[in-house]
């Protein structure tokens, strides 16, 4: 009897963690709208979906980056690429890159939102005025970005996917403009997940949670304050495409952060020395 349970709860594990039915040709010509693909997680996307084949409208702040994800894009055998420079701290932004995406593709089949305004170091990280920009750029423009986005998802049977951090839907020391920004998004796209389920509107919502990434800026930001470990860059953009493609609820990676967003239901209220095992706490106040 405990073989047979054991072996039936194995079976389980595997068929939610490994057996995701991911069939690349579904990406091929797809239309994907991509934020944030200048650099980081976004790039590694960009790259991901042109050798897949998909038609990509590719958006960053800065013009001459997304010249070059472009160009590599074009060698890496993507069809259709086309790009649009835009800083989503304007509020009017959002709407410009929808449209302009529209045009140029004809519909949306995926609207990818990944953009990440940086924060600022030091204590001015943690005022209100920066936090309000923050807000605007990480929450706000996902928003927007997504109720203009909707109707053609929603006419091709979409998918949105939204990267989002540990830091969303675990709370951390010291970072609370980035985390009220992510909890933002985790309470917003969960919530419009059920509202489309119940109008039997087939859009599908992935909403991906990443831990820290092996990039050499990321790595930097918390070098000396943190004792977390790393994960592969292209490993993880993969594992975010692969859950968008399979209209996946949720996508963790790496896999044992499904385990710690699990624990904070549990114990919500880790102890200061628990928290202090993985924190510098003094380089973390001063960064
Ligand atoms: N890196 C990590 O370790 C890590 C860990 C967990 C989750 N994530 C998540 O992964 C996503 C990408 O993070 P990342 O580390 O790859 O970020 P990144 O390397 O800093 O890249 C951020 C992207 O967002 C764009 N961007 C920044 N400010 C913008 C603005 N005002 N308007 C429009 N675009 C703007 C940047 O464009 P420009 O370069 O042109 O400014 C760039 O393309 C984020 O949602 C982040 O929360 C990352």
């Amino acid at each position: 009897m405990k073989v047979l349970l054991l072996t039936g709860l194995g079976a389980l594990l595997f068929a939610y963690y490994w057996n995701d039915n991911f069939d690349p040709a579904s990406l091929q010509g797809a239309r994907v709208l991509l934020t944030g693909a200048s650099a980081g997680v976004g790039e590694e996307l960009a790259y991901h979906y042109a050798r897949l084949g998909s038609h990509l409208v590719l958006t960053a702040h800065t013009e001459a980056l997304l010249q070059k994800v472009v160009g590599n894009c074009r060698k890496l055998g993507a069809p259709k690429v086309f790009y649009i420079a835009a800083d989503m701290a304007s509020p009017e932004v959002p709407g410009r890159v929808v449209q302009f995406a529209l045009d140029m593709l004809g519909g949306l089949d995926y609207l990818v939102l990944n953009h990440l305004g940086a924060t600022p170091s030091g204590t001015r990280a943690r005022s209100a005025q920066a936090t309000h920009w923050l807000v605007q750029v990480n929450f706000l423009s996902y928003v927007q970005l997504t109720s203009l986005a909707l109707p053609s998802l929603t006419d091709n049977k979409g998918s949105l996917v939204v990267v989002s951090s540990l830091l969303g839907p675990v709370p951390a020391s010291f970072s609370r403009p980035y985390s009220a920004a992510k909890f933002a998004l985790d309470g917003f796209f969960i919530s419009l997940r059920r509202e489309l389920d119940v109008q039997d509107v087939n859009v599908a919502v992935t909403v991906c949670v990443l831990g820290l990434r092996d990039r050499a800026s990321a790595a930097e930001g918390v070098r000396g304050v943190t004792r977390a470990r790393e994960a592969p860059g292209p490993k993880a953009a993969l594992a975010v495409i692969r859950g968008g493609a399979t209209r996946a609820p949720g996508v963790f990676y790496p896999r044992r952060l499904h385990l710690l967003c699990l624990l904070r239901g549990w114990l919500p209220h880790p102890r200061a020395w628990f928290i202090r095992q993985e924190l510098n706490v003094t380089a973390a106040a001063a960064a």
